[in-house]
C-alpha cells in the first residue's frame, strides 16, 4: 500500500466515516440525558454479563487449572512464524523419533535439518531405520523455498521437521520431554564467511548462543544424549602448515564465522568438562553436492554461467591461486553417521557429571585441494558452456587462500574414507541443478540463490 493509499481515503470510505460521526454524536447526546443512578445500574448489568461470558468461555479459569502455566506457555509459543505444540504435533514428533532398526538403532535430534547437510544426514539416518526429528527455523539467509523443498523431501521419507529456533529453550525442553534422544546432530548455524560483515549478530545468536542453548537442553535431560556438531575448517584461519591437522593452531581465525566456530569448540570443552556430555566436533571442508547452498561458489558459478553472466574469480595478493579441499556431501554424511555410531554415552544425568566423557574433534575433508580455476573448468565441461571470467585480487573479507585436510585421525577413529572426486561430484550436482531449476521456458533465471563471487569455504 502506498503513502497515497493511506493518506487520501477513497470516496466511499469518507462517506462512511462522516455517516458514523453523525451516528455516534447523536448517541453521545442521548447518553447525556441519562441520570447517574441509571448509568450505575447499566454498568452493573454490563459487568455481570462480561463475568458470565468469562466463566463459560474456553479460556476460563477451569481450563487453565487443568494445565500448568508452563505447558500453557509452551503450547502457545510460536517460533519463527509457526506455532508448535498440541496433540497432533506431539504425535508427529514421537512417530518420527521412533527407532525402526533393532537392536542398534538410535534416535537423533537433527538441528538445521532443512539445511544442505542436515537434509542429507537426516535422510541417511532415516533410510537405515534410525529415529530422526528435524529442527530448523527456515531463516532467509538464502532462498527459504529451497529449504521448504528439502523439507518436502524429508517428509516423503517420514522425517518430521519442527519449525523453531535453537534458542527457544521451552521448545527444546518440550522435545526432550517427549523423546529420549540418544544423540543430537547439531548442524544449525549461521553459515557463510562474508555475510559476517553484513550481519555479525546472526553468528553470535545461532553459532554461540544457539550452541549453548542446545548443550543446556542436552545436559539437563534425564538421559543425556551424545552430541555431534559441525565446527568448520575455517577454524584453521591463518594457519600455514599443510595439510591442516587437528593438532595445529586454531587461535588465529580470519572471520567472525571462524571465530564463532572456534568459540563453539571451547564451549564444547566446558560442557564436556562440567556436565559429562559426550561431544564430537566435525571440521567440514567446503561441502558441495545436490541440494547445496546457493551462497557457495560452485553453486552461483553454475547459475551465472548458465545465465551468460560473468563470474568473478579471486586470486591471492601475490597472484597465487585460491584452492579448496572440496568434499562431496555423501562423504560428509558418512563421516557424520560414523561419528554418531562411535560416540560414547554421555556420563551425566539431569545436569550432574558421573565421570569423564568423550571429547573429540575431526577433520572431514577430501585431502586434495583443487584450484578454483579448475572448479570452473570442470563446471564448463559439465554445463557445455564457456564461463566469462573476471579475475580480481581477493579482498580481505574473511576468506582464506587455501584449505587442505589431513584426515588420518578420522580414518583411524571413524573409518572415514571419502570416495568422490570433484569431477564426479560436480557431475551429480549439475544434474540435480538442471532438474531442480529447469523452468518450462528453458531459462534458468527465474529461481535464484544469493549472489556472490569466487570461492567460499564454509
Ligand atoms: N557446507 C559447508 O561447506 C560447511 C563447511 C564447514 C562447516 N559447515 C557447517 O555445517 C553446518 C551445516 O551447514 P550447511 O551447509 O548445511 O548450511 P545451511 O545453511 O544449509 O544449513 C543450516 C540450517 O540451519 C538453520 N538455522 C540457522 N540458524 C538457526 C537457528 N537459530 N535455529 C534453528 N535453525 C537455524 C538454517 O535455516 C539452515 O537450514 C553448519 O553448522 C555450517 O556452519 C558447513
Amino acid at each position: 500500500m502506498s503513502y497515497m493509499d493511506v493518506a487520501v481515503p477513497s470516496i466511499p470510505a469518507k462517506f462512511k466515516s462522516e455517516k458514523s460521526y453523525h451516528h455516534h454524536h447523536h448517541r453521545f447526546l442521548r447518553w447525556h440525558h441519562f441520570s447517574f443512578p441509571k448509568l450505575l445500574t447499566l454498568s452493573f448489568f454490563a459487568a455481570a454479563i462480561l463475568f458470565a461470558f468469562f466463566l463459560i468461555s474456553p479460556h476460563s479459569s477451569s481450563a487453565v487449572s487443568r494445565s500448568s502455566p508452563t505447558t500453557e506457555r509452551r503450547s502457545l509459543r510460536t517460533s519463527s512464524s509457526a506455532a508448535w505444540g498440541g496433540p497432533e504435533w506431539e504425535k508427529h514428533v514421537r512417530s518420527s523419533a521412533r527407532i525402526r532398526r533393532r537392536p542398534f538403532g538410535i534416535s537423533v535430534l537433527v538441528t538445521g535439518a532443512a539445511g544442505f547437510v542436515g537434509t542429507h544426514a537426516s535422510n541417511a539416518l532415516r533410510r537405515r531405520g534410525d529415529g530422526v526429528v528435524g529442527l530448523d527455523n527456515f531463516n532467509n539467509y538464502y532462498d527459504p523455498s529451497l529449504k521448504r523443498a528439502r523439507q518436502a523431501l524429508l517428509s516423503k521419507s517420514g522425517v518430521f521437521l519442527v519449525e523453531g529456533d535453537i534458542n527457544d529453550a521451552l521448545l527444546l525442553s518440550k522435545l526432550f520431554d517427549l523423546v529420549t534422544f540418544t544423540h543430537v546432530l547439531h548442524l544449525a548455524a549461521q553459515a557463510g564467511v562474508r555475510y559476517a560483515m553484513v550481519n555479525p549478530g546472526s553468528y553470535v545468536r545461532s553459532n554461540v548462543a544457539g550452541l549453548v542453548s542446545i548443550l543446556e537442553a542436552a545436559r539437563s535431560a534425564t538421559s543425556q544424549p551424545a552430541i555431534v556438531w559441525a565446527s568448520s575448517s575455517s577454524v584453521y584461519g591463518l594457519n600455514t602448515q599443510v595439510p591442516f591437522s587437528e593438532s595445529h593452531r586454531t587461535d588465529r581465525p580470519a572471520s567472525l564465522y571462524a571465530a564463532s566456530k572456534k568459540a563453539g569448540e571451547e564451549i564444547a570443552h566446558v560442557y564436556n568438562h562440567i556436565y559429562g556430555l559426550s561431544i564430537t566436533g566435525l571440521r567440514f571442508f567446503t561441502v558441495y553436492g545436490p541440494w547445496g547452498r546457493p551462497d557457495m561458489a560452485y553453486f552461483f558459478f553454475t547459475r551465472d554461467i548458465l545465465a551468460g553472466k560473468s563470474i568473478t574469480i579471486f586470486e591471492g595478493s601475490d597472484g597465487a591461486t585460491i584452492a579448496r579441499d572440496f568434499t562431496y556431501i555423501d562423504d560428509i554424511v558418512q563421516g557424520c553417521l560414523a561419528s554418531l555410531d562411535t560416540a560414547q554415552k554421555s556420563t551425566g544425568s539431569g545436569g550432574t557429571k558421573q565421570g569423564p566423557a568423550q571429547l573429540r574433534v575431526f577433520n572431514l575433508g577430501n585431502t586434495s585441494p583443487v584450484p578454483v580455476v579448475e572448479l570452473v573448468a570442470i563446471l564448463e565441461r559439465h554445463l557445455k558452456m564457456k564461463a566469462k571470467r573476471k579475475v580480481v585480487k581477493m579482498p580481505r573479507n574473511g576468506d582464506v587462500q587455501f584449505t587442505h585436510a589431513n584426515i588420518s585421525l578420522a580414518k583411524k577413529e571413524l573409518g572415514y574414507h571419502p570416495t568422490t572426486n570433484l569431477q564426479t561430484g560436480l557431475k551429480k550436482f549439475v544434474k540435480w541443478y538442471l532438474t531442480y531449476y529447469a523452468p518450462p521456458s528453458g531459462s534458468y533465471l527465474n529461481k535464484k540463490g544469493r549472489s556472490g563471487s569466487s570461492s567460499n569455504s564454509s
